[in-house]
């Protein structure tokens, strides 16, 4: 795809998306765009919808699988929308782009805390609103007052937390182009803060395979079960497909152990869905996302 002269925003040619995302694979964007700020963002939404350019928005890609053959159309980066602004009273607004951890730590730093749930996520605190990111110790739309998004016309608009449609791991958010998250965050003595990180980080240092590229959990807990147990049951631990392996320390982790391509991780997830589902007559629904691939269905 060849870019207009007047392309509204700065864009990177290092467009080969397995090097945006944790799991490692995945084709080229035709453009890998990077806006700056919000109203660069909407000019580049507007000028996709006028032309008829599909567009998609990427966070830290940490939740997403990414086809061998890339994906067409522009791929917006959220990763330079890094503003962050204090308003007092717990109140902060932030850009899409921020690190979750980055927040955590400018949170703790103004004795505020609450996101103790994001530790260890990879993520942008724009990705973990779409996313509703979190478990066991809390989901971040507890925190979250409102989210600016940017619509698929190019119109900047402001969403209240309650309008945002936020679930297990869900939201009302896909479509849409989140460029801040207004977040509201209680007072914290940063020794307490620092104690239940550190108390997240050995229960999830123990159970999941953080050294490995992953994409967290791969698939959704089905209603009153666990995926990772279900897997884990069927006896799927360490089955690969080319560098994609099922972990041998949480069965929802699949992990690239090495040189895995992107339809290695499909056949893995086919193999992996077709045995529980044979196994214990349970469908497993992606968490992950997934671009281009003709592949897998979503079905979240
Ligand atoms: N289990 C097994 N074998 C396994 C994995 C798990 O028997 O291989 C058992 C565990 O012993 C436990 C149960 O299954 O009894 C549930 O496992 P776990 O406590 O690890 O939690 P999970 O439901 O698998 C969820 C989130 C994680 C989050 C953890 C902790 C989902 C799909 N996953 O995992 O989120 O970190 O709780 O709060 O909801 C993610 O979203 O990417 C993610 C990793």
């Amino acid at each position: 795809m060849t870019l207009p002269n007047d392309w509204p925003t700065s864009t990177d040619r290092r467009s080969l998306l397995s090097e945006w995302t944790t799991l490692g694979v995945g084709g080229p964007a035709d453009v890998l765009a990077l806006p700056r700020t919000a109203s660069e963002a909407a000019a580049l939404l507007s000028a996709c919808a006028e032309r008829g350019v599909p567009w998609r928005a990427l966070g830290k890609g940490s939740n997403l699988l990414v086809g061998d053959e890339g994906v067409r159309g522009v791929v917006v980066s959220t990763r330079d929308l890094r503003s962050l602004d204090w308003c007092g009273e717990g109140r902060v607004r932030a850009g899409a782009g921020v690190a979750t951890s980055v927040l955590l730590q400018e949170a703790m730093r103004r004795r505020l805390g609450g996101l103790e749930c994001l530790v260890g996520y990879p993520a942008s605190i724009g990705g973990a609103a779409r996313m509703n990111a979190g478990g066991r110790w809390g989901e971040v739309k507890e925190r979250i007052e409102a989210v600016v998004v940017i619509d698929g016309d190019g119109t900047l608009r402001e969403i209240p937390a309650a309008e945002c449609g936020f679930g297990y791991r869900r939201s009302a958010l896909a479509g849409r182009l989140v460029v801040e998250v207004v977040l509201a965050l209680p007072e914290a003595e940063p020794r307490e803060t620092v104690e239940r990180i550190r108390a997240i980080q050995r229960e999830k240092g123990a159970a999941q395979p953080l050294g490995l590229p992953s994409a967290g959990c791969f698939f959704r807990n089905p209603p009153g079960s666990s995926a990772g147990r279900l897997i884990d049951e069927a006896g799927l631990k360490g089955r690969a497909v080319g560098g994609a392996v099922v972990s041998d320390v949480h069965g929802n982790f699949l992990v690239n152990r090495g040189g895995a391509t992107a339809s290695d991780f499909l056949r893995l997830v086919d193999e992996v869905r077709s045995t529980v589902a044979r196994v214990f007559g349970v469908d497993l629904v992606l968490e992950v996302e997934v671009w281009g691939a003709g592949s897998v269905p979503a079905r979240a």
